[in-house]
């Protein structure tokens, strides 16, 4: 049997790509006030600048392509079974190859229903607008997890990181919970590796790893030595 390997992901690694980040100087953050976009009180005050957000989310996704750190990932499956959680709405682990990716934070591609959220759909082209509605007529949203609501994929992600064999955590600012606690779900003797350029906060991880490069080259040189190595 292969053995697991999980990588844990935030937007760092999608910058590459041309995808912001949310928390850098240039970040998302710093050009938007959360509570005006990403949370149900924004939604219920103003839905239409908050389609309008994610719609122009959704373009710049829709524009970008999988980038080394993504390639990185679906190279290592071939030794590897590789499980992905990532904190990112984007696709590009899945265009990249990816085949088990597990988003924690909702999907940008998709929409679901305001009155029924099993109501899931792929939407078509870059928009989601005022009066898409869900088949049983309610105004569809993004299929996003917002501030304060919820992360309903928080328990299979557990379970994921409790059976890791090593554990990666690559581009994230570990700022966000519940999902940035999941390192401590991890098994404490595997080996774990945190890739970003950035300061990342982190205490008391045992066996922990810190390579401080961009995602793209520290991936690429992390990948090749796990796939060299012979346990
Ligand atoms: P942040 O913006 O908080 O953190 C991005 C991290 O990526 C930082 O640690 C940067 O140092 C690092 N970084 C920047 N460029 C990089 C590169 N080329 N390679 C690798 N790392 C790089 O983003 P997240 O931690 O993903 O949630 O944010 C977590 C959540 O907060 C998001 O999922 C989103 C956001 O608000 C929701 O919207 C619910």
């Amino acid at each position: 049997m292969k053995p697991k390997l999980v990588v844990f992901t935030g937007a760092g690694i999608s910058a590459e790509s041309g995808i912001k980040t949310f928390r850098d100087s240039d970040g998302l953050w710093e050009e938007f006030n959360i509570n005006d976009v990403a949370t149900p009180q924004a939604w219920n005050k103003n839905k239409a600048l908050v389609l309008d957000f994610y719609n122009k989310r959704r373009k710049q996704v829709l524009e970008a392509k999988p980038n080394n750190a993504h390639q990185a990932l679906v190279t290592l499956e071939k030794k590897y079974d590789v499980h992905i959680i990532t904190q990112n709405i984007d696709d590009l682990h899945e265009r990249a190859g990816s085949k088990k990716v597990l988003h924690l934070h909702g999907e940008i591609i998709k929409s679901r229903s305001t009155t029924d959220s099993s109501l899931i759909y792929p939407i078509k082209g870059m928009e989601l607008n005022i009066g898409d509605r869900c088949t049983r007529g309610s105004q569809l949203r993004p299929h996003i997890v917002w501030f304060g609501e919820q992360v309903p994929e928080m328990e299979n992600a557990y379970l994921i990181a409790e059976k890791a064999d090593i554990f990666m955590v690559v581009g994230t600012s570990l700022a966000v919970y519940p999902a940035a606690g999941l390192i401590d779900y991890t098994p404490r003797g595997i080996p774990k590796y945190l890739i970003d350029p950035g300061d990342v906060k982190v205490n008391g991880i045992t066996n922990l790893t810190i390579i401080k490069e961009k995602a793209g080259i520290g991936l690429s040189m992390l990948a090749e030595k796990l796939l060299a190595s012979t346990t």
